[in-house]
């Protein structure tokens, strides 16, 4: 049984003030449930406040990128031993925004997600197609090119340990989310690709869903067989949205 994942996306919003707030407010997930893992991924400059007030807590936490590079002149970057050195479990590596804003290619996204596997921590490769891909019925070829690259450079074996968040980019910050079937339907494509190579990681590996995910659709989303948690961004910044989120993961 694979365990369900929320990781919530703060993306860059967030102050001292208000995370110390949304922490209090969070921090008691988890704490009765085996069930279910729950992971935030604040702005880098706040992991060490996030890493302090988590200490007592099970919620996990990591970064929103990471540097491929070990260390050097790589002015701004943030490096998989720096996250590792603040107790970073995950990280989310080729967000849309990311690929959109920052040019990250497919080539570099597998260069992050190796430097990740090697410090331990666990990667979020999110994937996803645009409206115009999903029109033109190219969802299914893009999420395969998406994926296939990184297990080209990277190598199947790399996945033992990953997480694949799928989140197509018309539903990400728009409040229209895929529909189950939509989300499901994707999530089984993704599997069926990875049993090509290997079963065993195929079975186990967590395919979570994001895009506009709220209270309101987590719990019919979170019924699909194939979908075992959510990447949330925008309802992660309200607390008692966040924890209705995880609620509705929780299985009977
Ligand atoms: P959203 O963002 O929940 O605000 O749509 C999800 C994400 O970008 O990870």
């Amino acid at each position: 049984m694979r365990e369900t994942l929320i990781i919530g996306n703060w993306k860059m919003n967030g102050n001292l003030a208000e995370n110390e707030k949304l922490l209090n407010t969070i921090s008691i997930l988890n704490d009765s449930s085996e069930s279910i893992k729950v992971v935030v991924c604040p702005p880098s400059i706040y992991i060490a406040q996030v890493s302090q007030q988590l200490l007592k807590s099970k919620i996990k936490y990591g970064a929103q990128n990471v540097s491929a590079h070990k260390n050097g002149a790589y002015t701004g970057e943030v490096s998989t031993s720096m996250l590792h050195d603040f107790g970073c479990s995950y990280v989310l590596l080729g967000h849309s925004e990311r690929r959109s804003f920052n040019y990250e290619s497919d080539e570099q996204i597998a260069d992050k997600f190796s430097a990740a596997v090697q410090a331990e921590i666990i990667p979020v490769l999110c994937v996803g197609e645009t409206l115009t891909q999903r029109q033109c019925e190219e969802t299914f070829l893009v999420i395969e090119k998406q994926i296939s690259k990184v297990v080209e450079q990277v190598g199947i074996k790399a996945f033992e340990h990953a997480v694949i968040a799928y989140e197509p980019v018309w539903a990400i910050g728009t409040g229209e989310t895929a529909s189950p079937e939509q989300a499901q339907a994707v999530h089984t494509k993704i599997r069926r690709q990875l049993a090509e190579l290997d079963e065993n990681i195929a079975i186990n590996i967590q395919i979570i869903y994001g895009g506009s995910v709220n209270e309101n659709n987590a719990n019919s989303l979170f019924s699909q067989p194939d979908i075992d948690g959510a990447l949330v961004g925008g309802a992660s910044l309200k607390g008692d949205n966040f924890m209705k989120i995880c609620n509705a993961s929780e299985k009977p």
